[in-house]
């Protein structure tokens, strides 16, 4: 049997260790397995490279991905679409696995839709694929987040001012909201709540007059302008403001804990189930592994959770 594997999409903390344990198992079962390098482009244009048990030695901590990534618009395309499958073919693969985020577990299921044995792994650091807890990398953005936030509250204490911290997320906020617990912030911004910038003002405003020398609000990209909302909040408060654009510091460093044994388990069970033929979903659920159909896991809607953002405003005033 021979079983490949690509990253695509924005990589992700614990992209390495998924690889590392895919290509482990593999070697352990018996089974041939290829890199595919670049992603979706570099399945269009064949690069394979065949794995051995060194080619994935010293990775299990390093971010980013061995194996190069992409976000492919020629994929996208029938042609793209074809010459991909002709891949598969000439190489004789009998399964591939994908990791990525939503963009490309959609091109795994087409790739299923076709007639290919394919195995989805979350890895991004966004969390924004409902199906499953959490996906792999989103834990260690957060961690990176917090310790960035860490640095800035000492800065903007020393100067009683206050810091709007822009974090990624696309329209997801789940960075921002478990980053804004993990680091103590006053108030996030997320595209899931609508903005009501008089409660965060007067928050702030209350926090000042009780002798609070800093102000941390984190913002999620997908809410607009950083700088824009800080320009509004400072008129609104009259704190002296600053904005930190995070920006691609959350997607490097080494994978969390978490991260690490999240990537191991899925990596050693996307080959279980692809030796079995099958083609579906991994992921995490109320702290154990799961498998869905690609049908599935676009069917349920991600749910915001409000409840956590409760004890945010409860815990950090
Ligand atoms: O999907 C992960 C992510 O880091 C998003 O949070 C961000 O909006 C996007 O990728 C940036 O992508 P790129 O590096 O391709 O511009």
């Amino acid at each position: 049997m021979r079983i490949a594997i690509l990253t695509s999409g924005g990589d992700a903390p614990g992209m390495n260790a998924t690889i590392r344990a895919v290509t482990r198992t593999c070697i352990y079962e018996g089974i041939e397995v290829f890199g595919i390098s670049g992603g979706y482009e570099g399945l269009i244009d064949a690069k394979f490279e065949k794995l051995v048990q060194s080619s994935v030695a010293d990775i299990i901590q390093r971010g980013g991905t061995i194996l190069s990534t992409s976000r492919s618009e020629r994929f996208m395309t029938e042609e793209g679409l074809e010459k991909a499958i002709n891949s598969l073919k000439i190489f004789e693969i009998d399964a591939l696995i994908v990791l990525g985020g939503d963009g490309s577990l959609r091109g795994a299921k087409m790739l299923r839709d076709r007639g290919i044995n394919v195995i989805g792994i979350p890895c991004s650091i966004d969390n924004d694929l409902a199906y499953t807890d959490f996906t792999i990398g989103f834990m260690t953005a957060v961690e990176t987040v917090t310790e960035a936030i860490s640095h800035i509250r000492d800065t903007t204490e020393a100067h009683c001012r206050a810091n709007i911290v822009e974090v990624m997320g696309r329209e997801c906020g789940d960075i921002a909201l478990y980053s804004g617990v993990s680091s103590g912030a006053e108030s996030i911004i997320v595209p899931e709540i609508p903005l009501d910038m008089n409660e965060i003002a007067e928050k702030a405003i209350m926090g000042k007059n009780r002798g609070k020398k800093h102000h941390i609000i984190i913002m999620a990209e997908g809410c607009g302008s950083a700088f824009d909302f800080a320009k509004e909040f400072e008129k609104f408060t009259g704190i002296d403001t600053r904005v930190t654009v995070l920006g691609y510091i959350q997607r490097g460093g080494a994978p969390s804990i978490f991260d690490r044994i999240l990537a191991s388990e899925l990596g050693y069970l996307a080959v279980k189930e692809a030796k079995l033929g099958n083609s579906l979903a991994l992921g995490f659920k109320d702290g154990i592994a799961i498998k869905m159909s690609f049908e599935e896991i676009f069917k349920i809607k991600k749910v915001f959770r409000h409840d956590l953002l409760d004890i945010l405003k409860i815990v950090s005033i």
